[in-house]
């Protein structure tokens, strides 16, 4: 097996008494995308700024493409690239100056520098607004301009702390395509994030992290499965069919078909995938009973976290409090 890319033993800071990250363990693989999850405070920066060289642990050890993070600094920076929480464009040059500036200042020359600018404006997407100040950027374009500054020297390795926090759908759609793109050209990326749902559409596997700690970690559909995994949910317009549909739905597993009277709905985890769907669709349809509805509900990203957190995410789906109550509310009606 080659090297992760990352790997990290133990992190340990305290910022004064406050135990801000404790004994977290993390390997990213090369050429894969670890999901760092985690609410507000949980330690993802703290855990970011420590592999980035710009923080030293209280203890533990960590290794960033091949160089120890403690023991040669300069080494890792100059395998990394790394987008800080806050975008750190400066807003009185143009996007172009940005990047031709990093250029510069990481000795590339200036005909160089102009070089690798102009390609990374196409490849962000930017050209058109080059010679635009950065401070009549919108949001979704200066997280791009940030992100394509960070890759001027073309790390092999990137950190992404919460790269699309504050944007709306299509920004942060486009920036997880270009995200996509670094990964598919073999960069290995650790990003932090609050949205579950970015967690769900780039990372590779997800770490879960709260209070400091990490407390699960593995490929998204696996935390999925950890939390239930998917179910199967029928419905009836006759409280009379309830027991039919729960009886058929027994036949699938061990365990008892949970059953909502109110909503005429009974469920249960779904192991046998589409055999068992239509199996019980065949049995429904013998027994002469017609579902009003008949699906299967996937456990999301934010199941997974209500459950290992016992709090939902507070900005899963674009601050949509409704949603949120929707998903808590169902994680409940699927644990009964
Ligand atoms: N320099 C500091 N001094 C004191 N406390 C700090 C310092 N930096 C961070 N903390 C605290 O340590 C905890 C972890 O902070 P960190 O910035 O790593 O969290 P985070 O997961 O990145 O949160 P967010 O999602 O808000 O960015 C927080 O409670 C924070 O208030
Ligand atoms: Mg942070």
């Amino acid at each position: 097996m080659t090297e992760p890319a990352v790997s990290a033993e133990g992190l340990s800071k305290k910022y004064g008494d406050f135990q801000a990250l404790q004994d977290v363990n993390l390997s990213v693989p090369a050429g894969t995308v670890l999901g760092l999850l985690g609410p507000n405070g949980a330690g993802k920066t703290t855990t970011v700024r420590i592999l980035a060289t710009l923080l030293t642990p209280d203890a533990g050890q960590a290794t960033v493409a091949g160089q120890d993070v403690l023991r040669k600094p300069a080494e890792v920076r100059k395998r990394i690239g790394l987008t800080g929480q806050y975008a750190a464009v400066d807003a009185r040059l143009t996007g172009r100056e940005n990047i031709e500036l990093i250029g510069v200042l990481l000795h590339l020359g200036r005909k160089a520098a102009k070089v690798r600018a102009a390609e990374l404006l196409e490849q962000f997407e930017l050209t058109d607004a080059a010679d635009k100040l950065a401070k009549n950027y919108s949001g979704g374009m200066r997280r791009r301009l940030d992100l394509a500054a960070s890759l001027v020297s073309r790390p092999p390795v990137l950190f992404l702390d919460e790269p699309t926090t504050g944007l709306d759908l299509t920004s942060r759609m486009t920036l997880w395509r270009m995200v996509k793109e670094q990964v598919d050209s073999g960069v290995t990326v650790l990003l932090t994030t609050q949205y579950l749902e970015e967690a769900d559409q780039l990372a590779n596997r997800v770490a879960v992290i709260d209070k400091g700690r990490l407390i699960a970690e593995g490929t998204p559909d696996e935390l999925k499965r950890r939390v239930g995994g998917d179910r199967l949910e029928v419905s009836v317009t006759d409280t009379s069919d309830l027991a039919v549909v729960t009886t058929a739905l027994a036949s699938l597993s061990a365990e008892q078909p949970t059953v909502d009277q109110d909503s005429r709905t009974a469920s249960i985890a779904l192991s046998g995938g589409i055999k068992a769907i239509a199996s019980i669709s065949a049995e429904l349809e013998a027994a002469g009973v017609e579902p009003l509805d008949f699906a299967v509900r996937r456990s999301s990203m934010d199941d997974v976290f209500l459950a290992l957190t016992g709090h939902s995410s507070a900005a899963s789906d674009d601050g949509d409090p409704q949603q949120q109550d929707l998903n808590a509310n169902e994680k409940e009606a699927q644990s009964v």
